[in-house]
């Protein structure tokens, strides 16, 4: 008998990933760094918040609906940007595509495997993410290509320190896929038919390069060429990151904010929102899960900017606690790159139909008419789990 494609939580599509993919391709999703504690504090502190729902004087009608820096969406999540290499063939179209069927904002990194025009065609209302990588011309040059491919808006995502190393070991990706590399791979790819199969079919191999980044008239480069411009970039200063914004005439937001003290110097460099971010827990280890530093940044400058949250987010139960504690929206990282190794457009589609039936049944249960009336108080909140990062005052 077939299995039925539809799964019906996210951590089934990710058993149904790990099935799939050869295991350097499941392990560069998973990613991390070092001990692995901010990937488990991300999804584990969500766990540590309880609901306080009602018996009765619930809504029929409830509205899910919501705007992200002027964009109408069907309900507040958000593709966070991934470069999904290899994964699936149709990659970072399949999953614009489905993001588009269910009314979402589609975020494409620059680290992607499609380029931005492709993207933007199976789903207008794309964001573009860049990285500071590059001198000034390259990155000029990078959001003219973005704008004119209709991107709505800029994502620039600044947190990332370079760190590497894992204590379960990190995948070793190849620099570029030839007959050779596949060989050499074969053992882990040959256990794995279904995937081997999405990509014979196309009569592609993954061949790992980023077509965002090509220069005029050059080819594209591979992604360890990209990585190895961006560690050689000086590291952006905060009058940088207003030059940044400055370059793009449209909705800005900036991806990596911890701290109340970041978060104000981002309102001060002109962004139009920010999200509070740990890259997934894939930075600096130890990094708090980004639930608990919501509040306190949601506090400090929600009435100026919008404020997003993305790491952890697995259940819609996760969004509409994001949303209680100060959230606009959230947005989703691995929780969609599962479901796109399980069922490519589909299962994309499977997991936001999920987070978006969680949160359904979240605002039905704590009595709410829409997800802007979520708050506090729909939550039981542990002493001590709000954390305030860089508010000393100064
Ligand atoms: C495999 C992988 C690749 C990622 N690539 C990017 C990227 O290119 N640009 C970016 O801004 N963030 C990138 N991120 C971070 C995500 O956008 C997002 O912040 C993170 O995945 C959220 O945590 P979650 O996976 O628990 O939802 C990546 C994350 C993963 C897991």
């Amino acid at each position: 008998m077939r299995r039925n494609p539809w799964f019906e939580t996210v951590a089934e599509a990710q058993r149904r990933a790990r099935k799939r993919l050869p295991a350097v391709v499941y392990g560069s999703l998973v990613a991390g760094s070092e001990r692995g504690r901010t990937i488990e504090d991300n999804i584990g502190a969500f766990a540590e918040l309880g609901f306080a729902p009602h018996v009765a004087g619930h809504h029929a009608d409830r509205d899910l609906s919501t705007t992200v820096m002027g964009v109408e969406i069907s309900f507040p999540v958000l593709i966070s940007p991934t470069g999904v290499q290899a994964v699936h063939p149709d990659g970072e179209v399949a999953v614009a595509r489905a993001a588009a069927n269910r009314g979402v904002i589609m975020g494409l990194s620059s680290f992607a495997s499609k380029p931005v025009e492709e993207v933007v065609a199976a789903n207008p209302n794309t964001f573009y993410q860049m990285y500071w990588t590059g001198d000034r011309d390259a990155m000029v040059q990078r959001m003219d290509r973005a704008r004119t491919a209709g991107a709505k808006a800029l994502i620039a995502t600044l947190d990332w320190s370079f760190s590497n190393g894992r204590d379960w070991g990190s995948p070793a990706i190849p620099e570029k896929v030839d007959l050779r590399t596949m060989a050499r791979l074969a053992p882990g790819v040959l256990p794995r038919p279904a995937w081997l199969w999405a990509f014979a079919r196309t009569g592609r191999v993954p061949d790992l390069t980023v077509p965002n980044l090509r220069p005029p008239g050059g080819p594209a480069p591979t992604f360890f060429g990209a990585y190895g411009e961006w560690m050689r970039t000086p590291p952006p200063t905060w009058d940088d990151v207003a030059w940044l914004r400055k370059q793009w005439d449209g909705p800005f937001l900036l991806k990596g904010v911890t701290r109340v003290d970041d978060a104000k110097k981002a309102v001060d460099a002109g962004v139009t929102a920010l999200s509070v971010s740990n890259h997934g827990g894939n930075n600096l280890d130890t990094t708090p899960a980004t639930i608990r530093v919501l509040p306190a940044i949601a506090e400090a400058v929600g009435g100026q900017i919008e404020v997003l949250l993305d790491g952890g987010v697995r259940r819609g139960g996760d969004v509409a606690k994001a949303l209680a504690l100060g959230a606009r929206a959230v947005l989703i990282g691995r929780a969609y790159l599962w479901g796109l190794a399980a069922g490519g457009q589909a299962g994309v589609e499977n997991v936001l139909d999920i987070l978006r039936g969680g949160l359904d049944s979240a605002v039905l249960g704590l009595g709410r008419a829409g997800v802007h009336e979520l708050c506090p108080d729909d939550l039981v909140i542990p002493p001590g789990f709000r954390l305030t990062l860089g508010d000393s005052g100064h």
